[in-house]
């Protein structure tokens, strides 16, 4: 099967929404879907403290009407929303780093209204990979690519010959009795103080697990700490290429503005 490629500028497919929210911030830029890139850069606004959905979408309905009106050629934009949750048919299905409020909750209806366009719900890994598959670093690759963000948590995104399985939560995945994330993601690192020596030894126990048990092709590791990548990877021992994402701080909104798109344009959710 041939790698899924990137919509073609004019296809009707061009601009989207994207809006990744996390536990500190909320991000949101208009992305264009051709070249996989914010039109106008990352806006970000703080995530509200009680992490409770109402007030989040108080907070996405500000963040889309200032980019909606950065935008006044474009329309009433598809959104695309997504959040640190499992995500099964716009519903959320786990909440990590906010309020219980969205488990359970037709999160992607409730936007729907609450924001007056049309939204698609996704889970943020799954967008940050999409992103990194179609224009990043795993652009034309075949095969099985996971894709590993390392924040507060650890996401997962896995594809195989460029489409998404989604929800893939391997940062909750167990080794010695610990889940994987309260280990070796990104805050852990800062939280504990770890060297990037201590810190490369968590990941290598990670990432061997991970790879003796699905034999991926290629590892990309995004998230803010794939930009100190020169301090981790050369310390790692892995049969699988490993390689920094390349997208930065944008895979999110650039993966969620285009699964916003294909909703709207009644294509399949998922690449
Ligand atoms: C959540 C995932 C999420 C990841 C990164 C994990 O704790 O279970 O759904 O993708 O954090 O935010």
């Amino acid at each position: 099967m041939a790698a899924v490629s990137a919509p073609a500028a004019g296809s009707g497919l061009d601009f989207g929404i994207g809006i990744d929210v996390g536990g500190t911030w909320i991000k949101g830029a208009l992305v264009n879907l051709g070249s996989g890139t914010p039109a106008g850069g990352v806006r970000r606004l703080r995530t509200p403290s009680s992490g409770r959905v109402d007030d989040v979408a108080d907070t996405l309905d500000q963040l889309i009407s200032e980019l909606q009106s950065e935008s006044p050629g474009h329309g009433n934009l598809a959104a695309g929303v997504a959040i640190p949750s499992i995500v099964q048919r716009g519903v959320a299905l786990s909440a990590a780093n906010m309020d219980g409020s969205w488990v359970g909750l037709d999160v992607q209806s409730y936007l729907e209204s609450r924001l007056g366009r049309s939204v698609c719900v996704v889970n943020d890994a799954d967008a940050a990979g999409t992103a990194e598959a179609l224009y990043g670093a795993g652009k034309g690759q075949r095969g099985v690519v996971l894709v590993l963000t390392l924040g507060t948590g650890i996401g997962s995104a896995l594809l195989v010959d460029g489409r998404l399985v989604p929800n893939f939560e391997l940062g909750h995945l167990e080794i010695g009795g610990c889940k994987a994330e309260s280990r070796a993601s990104a805050v852990v690192r800062e939280n504990q103080g770890l060297t990037w020596v201590e810190y490369a030894d968590r990941l290598q126990q990670y990432l061997s697990h991970v790879e003796f048990l699905f034999s991926p092709d290629l590892i990309i590791i995004g998230g803010g700490i794939s930009a100190c990548s020169t301090e981790y990877l050369p310390r790692l021992s892995l049969r699988t290429p490993v390689i920094p994402a390349s997208l930065e701080n944008a895979a999110g909104v650039v993966g969620a503005a285009l699964a916003g798109r294909r909703l709207k344009d009644g294509q399949a959710q998922y690449v």
